[in-house]
């Protein structure tokens, strides 16, 4: 007697069962469902039968060949990973374990940033060395010794007459020995002074900028310095110009943003002012120029010099420049 259509249902699935490599389940899924496959026999087989009982065959071994299509999938897949599974002896089924990505310091990432904007608008990179003489740290730029201007950096002396340099305009001297009119530069670099607490580290970073031509005008270092601000920050921080003195720049100025934290209202970051200062900055001192021997009656330049450091912290709400340095990966995985 021809088997039902359910009986080999089941009988397939038995032996499925009992098969434990991957070319016996291909040999019988082509035994039951091949060309000359069993099902295939019995589909071809439905026109011999009554006619009232043709659909409904028809439709159950459909759902058949189906069913057994899919135990043969599922059957081969199991035992691709347990073979693979036994060839490594382990379990294929964990997750895998993910590679720790790196990242580039906060600082060289702020370092960048500001580069970036301030290279959109006109400026190319310079270097100079950080080990520097007194002359360019210091007397080039209109700070001769024994002057009080010298108190407002607390200088590490190497020798009598070098030093760390403690900001980066030596190079603003530096780039005018080399180079005659115009010169737009900006100077990203470590710098260091004798000096340690929640806002201040020995090393930290400045970037310095100059720009000297014929008829630049403070005009030029508000409009630099407020479309700079407003790039690195946001479009709606306002600035103010507050008269200030730098030994190399007259007149001089020191720039506030309206504090990043409260907007203005007062908090202890601004300390209840409202404004943060984070830019030194002023028009080229003419006794600068005739160091270098720039002729004063044509030329006029401006110059401008920020801490990177106090930059991040406003732009990540930092509240201790240390963090910078401890090198903590707690910390630094955040950027
Ligand atoms: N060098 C100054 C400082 O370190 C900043 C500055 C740069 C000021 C250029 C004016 C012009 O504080």
């Amino acid at each position: 007697m021809e088997r039902t259509i359910e009986q080999i249902h089941e009988e397939a699935f038995k032996e499925i069962k009992s098969v434990t490599d991957s070319e016996s389940i291909k040999a019988l899924s082509s035994r039951y469902l091949g060309r000359k496959g069993i099902i295939t026999h019995f589909l071809r087989n439905i026109s011999s039968l009554p006619q009232k009982k043709r659909p409904e065959a028809g439709k159950r071994a459909n759902e058949v060949k189906k069913s057994l299509d899919e135990a043969f999938k599922l059957a081969l897949k199991h035992l691709a990973t347990e073979s693979l599974q036994s060839d490594y002896k382990i379990d294929v089924s964990l997750p895998g374990r993910t590679i720790k990505q790196g990242s580039l310091h906060p600082i060289t990432q702020i370092t960048w940033q500001i580069c970036e904007i301030l290279e959109k608008i006109g400026f190319d990179i310079a270097e100079g060395p950080e080990v520097e003489t007194d002359h360019y740290n210091f007397e080039a730029l209109n700070i001769p010794k024994n002057h009080p201007a010298r108190d407002m950096q607390d200088t590490f002396y190497v020798s009598d007459n070098i030093v760390l340099r403690t900001h980066t305009s030596s190079i603003q001297v530096r780039i005018m020995e080399k180079f005659t009119p115009p010169v737009r530069i900006i100077a990203p670099g470590r710098v260091y002074r004798c000096d340690s607490d929640l806002t201040h580290t020995p090393m930290f970073h400045q970037v310095e900028g100059l720009m000297v031509d014929k008829g630049i005008s403070f005009g030029d270092l508000k409009g630099i310095l407020t479309t700079f601000i407003h790039h690195m920050f946001d479009k709606k921080t306002s600035l103010r110009f507050r008269p200030s003195f730098f030994p190399f720049t007259e007149p001089s100025a020191e720039v506030d943003i309206l504090c990043v934290m409260c907007k203005g209202k007062g908090c202890r970051i601004c300390s209840h002012t409202g404004w943060l200062e984070v830019i030194g900055a002023g028009m080229v001192h003419p006794a600068v120029f005739e160091n270098v021997g720039y002729d004063t009656t044509r030329y006029t330049g401006l110059a401008f010099g920020m801490g990177i450091e106090r930059i991040a912290m406003l732009k990540y709400g930092i509240d201790d420049i240390r963090k910078f340095f401890e090198n903590d990966l707690r910390f630094l995985r955040q950027f």
